[in-house]
């Protein structure tokens, strides 16, 4: 399902970006001055943090999104940022144009994982870094799983179709699974790191107001079999929520991998 609804996305999954986003250019090391791609571009949120990051550092933003990349070039209008409609498993790009390529939250989305990290690689200019962060989505995204224990409870049928009409490709839900990736697209001098960290949602609704924008395949789950239950889904989130945590505001701890190569060829 493709990504929608730019805006929601920013309220939705892109405020958990903008507090990752810090830590994975950290850990991928860029420096300033360097020519960066953002594969899977989405709203921006990478591409802004990389500019704010170094004085000199141009990055190129890509995504196969268009309604993401008119809304990345609007709300990121610097002129050391490009953002183009495109996907990774092609790369608009020469070989070696750039200095780095990161994605951010985006792995989960090739349909053939090895090829789009091969292209990653090969638009990288040799010894620069090609790194990646997804979320566990085993246990490390909060936000989504407490969906889905209260779709479970409420309508366990409903959320089985959804789970059998994903379609099915390897998660890389595990660290070694994505260093293994990495090492057999032919990247070297391998880092991982378990990046952790927490958001405040000052109420409930503060969580779950921005599902309703169906900005995502999840959102929009969420937001439809919402709406087939007649308010249950929500309200048993509500309740699971403030069973857990009491009424007041509450905090949601999640959990990414990182990987980084560098480009050996
Ligand atoms: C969860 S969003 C992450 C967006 C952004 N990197 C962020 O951290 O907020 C996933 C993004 O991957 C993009 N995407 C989906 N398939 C892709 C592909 N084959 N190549 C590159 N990007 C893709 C989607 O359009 C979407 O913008």
């Amino acid at each position: 399902m493709p990504y929608t609804n730019p805006a929601s996305y920013d309220e939705f999954m892109g405020r958990w970006s903008r507090r990752l986003a810090p830590r994975f250019a950290a850990f991928a090391g860029v420096r300033d001055a360097e020519r960066v791609l953002d594969v899977g571009c989405g709203t921006g949120v990478l591409s802004r943090i990389l500019l704010d990051l170094e004085a000199d550092i141009e990055v190129i933003g890509v995504d196969p999104a268009a309604s993401y990349v008119e809304y990345a070039r609007r709300v990121v209008p610097s002129p050391r940022a490009r953002f183009e409609i495109g996907a990774a498993d092609a790369l608009p790009f020469a070989g070696k144009a750039f200095d780095a390529s990161l994605s951010l939250l985006v792995l989960q989305e090739f349909a053939d994982a090895p090829k789009a990290v091969r292209e990653m690689a090969r638009v990288t200019r040799q010894g620069g870094t090609v790194a990646t962060c997804k979320w566990d989505f085993r246990d490390g995204m909060p936000m989504l799983s407490l969906f889905e224990q209260a779709a479970e409870a409420v309508a366990p049928e409903a959320l089985a179709r959804h789970r059998a009409e994903r379609v099915v490709r390897p998660t890389y839900d595990r660290l070694e699974d994505i260093a293994a990736l990495w090492e057999g697209c032919g990247l070297t001098e391998l880092r991982t790191a378990v990046l952790e960290l927490s958001l405040e949602f000052p109420s409930v609704e503060d969580l779950w107001l921005p599902f309703l924008g169906g900005s995502t395949g999840f959102s929009a789950f969420a937001r439809d079999l919402n709406r087939e239950t007649g308010g249950a889904v929500a309200k048993r989130l509500r309740e699971m929520i403030e069973a857990e945590y009491g009424t007041s505001e509450f905090m949601l701890t999640a959990r990414a991998w990182a990987v980084a190569g560098i480009a050996a060829t």
